[in-house]
């Protein structure tokens, strides 16, 4: 019985079978994986956002705008990754949150994807490849390096000044001439921008924050030189009156729109000069010296992975984009970013859209950039002297307090990790 039972339902089963359709091979949809990308966007990162997406169809990145100064980022981003949101895959972030971000566990580290693609690290600039290095490993891509840089006006200033003191007798000889106000214009708001403007002065007259040992070293006469030079500048009468409320924004626009002739401030200016009538008359060279040497406080952003990313390995294929040589080869020639990546420095276009990437005192001065202290509690070190440097440039303490104030609260700062 069961025999029959059996046939009859391979009978039955070859009729129906041999009698349905054979199934349309239907293409395979893949869903794109769709990633953000937190930056303040410009040009160049829209243009790199675009490329990526043509060349990648099975993701498509979205620009997420993040506006305000550096320190106003780094706010939003602490609140979204503290709470471990997956918000935003790739983040934009400043060289000095590196060690923060990498010791509270915000990142990923990289140096799987590194390693499995060969991904070539090495011909990064030495200072880039150091600042995305914590605790022995990789947390980020260097996007582009930054370092401070004296713009000064061409019809106006006969010979660049060398020293902060030429600087100084130029800014009072020279203002007024063609139009302009101000003799010097910088970042003197207290935030991160007026951080790197008083450890170039520190530095410039031989003094440091922090040493290479890790040891707490602000203290000192060569860093009151620094300090004193910054303060004399900052309440002389060739600066504007508010200077004290100056991030890069206020000093580009009133150097650009004519009104100062010297500006100290960051490559970016070099492109977005050309939107402006002056553009034929802007000069740039490195910053003047103190006593000691000429200084620029290394800076440069970072492309990170938030560490609770839904999608790591996509989130990966978007960093190797960006900040290869392919995206930093967009954002040179459009937006006149420094490329981290070193051969393209031998670039021809690069260097037919930033001709002074050649010049010798540019690369003398790349060379010799400041960085800022790694440290996990960098920000509790720039928000010390911020304050400090605050109240010494409103004249409610000498330089002398300042340093010791500012010793003293680094050293409680930092105690933890030496
Ligand atoms: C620039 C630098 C960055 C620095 C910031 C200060 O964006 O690249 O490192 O912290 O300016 O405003």
């Amino acid at each position: 019985m069961m025999k029959i039972i059996f046939k009859i339902f391979v009978i039955m089963a070859l009729i129906f079978g041999g009698c349905s359709k054979p199934k349309e091979a239907k293409p395979e949809i893949k869903e794109k994986v769709k990633l953000t990308y937190a930056v303040s966007p410009g040009v160049a990162e829209r243009e790199i956002v675009e490329k990526f997406n043509e060349t990648h169809p099975d993701i498509e990145v979205e620009l997420v705008g993040f506006t305000g100064d550096t320190g106003e980022k780094h706010d939003r981003y602490v609140t979204m990754l503290s709470m471990k949101s997956s918000e935003y895959d790739v983040l934009d972030c400043d060289v000095v949150w590196v060690a923060e971000f990498a010791s509270a566990g915000y990142v990923m580290p990289l140096d799987e994807y590194i390693e499995r693609d060969s991904f070539d690290l090495q011909n990064y600039l030495e200072a880039t490849r150091k600042s995305v290095t914590y605790d022995n490993k990789i947390w980020g891509i260097p996007r582009f390096t930054d370092l401070g840089l004296l713009y000064y006006r061409k019809d106006i200033v006969e010979k660049p000044p060398k020293t902060w003191n030429e600087l100084t007798e130029q800014a009072k000889k020279y203002m007024g001439g063609n139009g302009t106000q101000y003799g010097f214009v910088f970042q003197a708001r207290p935030y991160e921008g007026m951080v790197a403007n008083i450890l170039e002065y520190i530095r410039a007259y031989g003094g440091q924050v922090i040493d290479e040992k890790g040891n707490v070293v602000i203290n000192s006469p060569q860093a009151a030189k620094g300090l004193k030079k910054f303060a004399e500048i900052v309440n002389s009468d060739y600066v504007p009156k508010d200077i004290k409320i100056y991030r890069e924004g206020e000093s580009e626009y009133s150097f650009l729109s004519g009104k100062s002739v010297f500006l100290r401030s960051w490559p970016y200016i070099w492109a977005v000069k050309d939107n402006y009538r002056i553009r034929e008359n802007v000069g740039i060279a490195p910053l003047p010296k103190g006593d000691a040497m000429a200084a620029s406080t290394l800076g440069g952003w970072v492309a990170m992975v938030n560490r609770n990313t839904k999608h790591p390995d996509e989130a990966w294929e978007f960093v190797k984009f960006l900040a290869g040589p392919q995206g930093q080869k967009i954002q040179a020639i459009s937006w006149g970013l420094l490329p981290a990546y070193a051969p393209l420095y031998r670039d021809l276009d690069v260097l037919k859209a930033n001709p002074y990437f050649e010049n010798p005192d540019f690369l003398k001065a790349i060379n010799t950039t400041v960085p800022r202290p790694v440290s996990p509690f960098y920000l509790q070190i720039s928000d010390i002297i911020q304050l400090e440097v605050s109240k010494l440039i409103e004249g409610e303490q000498s330089v002398e307090e300042a340093l010791e104030q500012m010793e003293k609260q680094i050293k409680e700062a930092v105690k933890d990790i030496k």
